[in-house]
């Protein structure tokens, strides 16, 4: 049966601030840590696993895409057995009064799956091919593997619809704009070394709070004030939200 072919919502294209304070959430793998789904850089996460330059670059892709392709067929199938956490509700949850933009560095859908009305993914979405020719003909995959001689209607063959390392990272720009307009900036589960994502906290505005949630505190650069909570995702998120809520709604 053929793919179904899907276009990217582009909400954030349209995205106006409104009466209640825009909240612009980044997050990363930490916030699914608890899901079930792994981390990349923790003892035990992907990358020790599976070499980054063996399953995440396009040289890998050119080189074994099997393995490639692999590595992405079983990100899809666990993804499927896993369910959103208290994290991912309490984001949905915070909508009730607050505008949350959520940009994402996950490719799971557990974000989407919580509820969340506004989701940009900054490295794909696991759930989604596309032709290694065509960068807009994506579709929709749900959970099902693919392999070697699946094409799109181009005639290419198909490719995980996610960024690899040394690729580009078209979604930066919209993401930016977004920081941009925060009312306060949190960051939960992400570890702020790859970039360009890493560098969204520079453009959040001066008098914006930044909040982060992570056990072990990641790579803020100094100069940037945060409020650090060192909890997991689950049990610190909650908490992240009652404090802006506190310093948002006061002020
Ligand atoms: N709750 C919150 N944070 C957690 C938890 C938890 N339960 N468990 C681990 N963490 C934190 C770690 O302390 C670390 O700071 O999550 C972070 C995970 O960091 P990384 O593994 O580096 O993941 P991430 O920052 O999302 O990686 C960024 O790198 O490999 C690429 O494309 C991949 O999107 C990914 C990007």
């Amino acid at each position: 049966m053929p793919l179904k072919r899907v276009t990217i919502d582009r909400w954030w294209e349209t995205y106006k601030k409104g009466d209640k304070p825009t909240v612009v959430v980044l997050t990363g793998a930490g916030i699914s840590a608890e899901s079930g789904l792994s981390t990349f850089r923790d003892s035990g996460g992907l990358w020790e696993k599976y070499p980054v330059y063996k399953v995440a670059t396009p040289e890998a892709w050119q080189a074994n895409p099997e393995l490639v392709l692999e590595f992405y067929n079983k990100r899809r199938a666990q993804l499927k057995d896993v369910e959103p956490n208290a994290a991912h509700f309490a984001l949905k949850e915070m909508e009730s009064w607050a505008d949350v933009l959520i940009i994402t560095q996950n490719v799971d859908n557990l974000h989407e799956r919580a509820g969340s009305r506004y989701v940009l993914h900054l490295h794909g979405e696991l759930t989604k091919v596309r032709s290694e020719k065509d960068e807009n003909l994506i579709y929709e995959i749900g959970y099902e593997p693919i392999s070697l001689g699946m094409t799109a209607e181009d005639g290419a063959q198909l490719r995980p619809h996610v960024v690899w390392f040394g690729e580009l990272v078209p979604m930066i720009e919209p993401a930016i704009a977004l920081t941009e307009k925060a009312d306060a900036f949190l960051i939960i589960g992400t570890s702020l070394v790859v970039y360009p994502a890493a560098g969204l906290i520079d453009y959040v505005p001066e008098k914006a709070p930044i909040v982060v949630v992570d056990p072990k505190q990641p790579a803020v650069p100094p100069t940037a004030k945060v409020h650090y909570i060192a909890e997991p995702a689950t049990t610190g998120t909650p908490k992240a939200i009652e404090y802006l809520k506190e310093r948002l709604l006061r002020d």
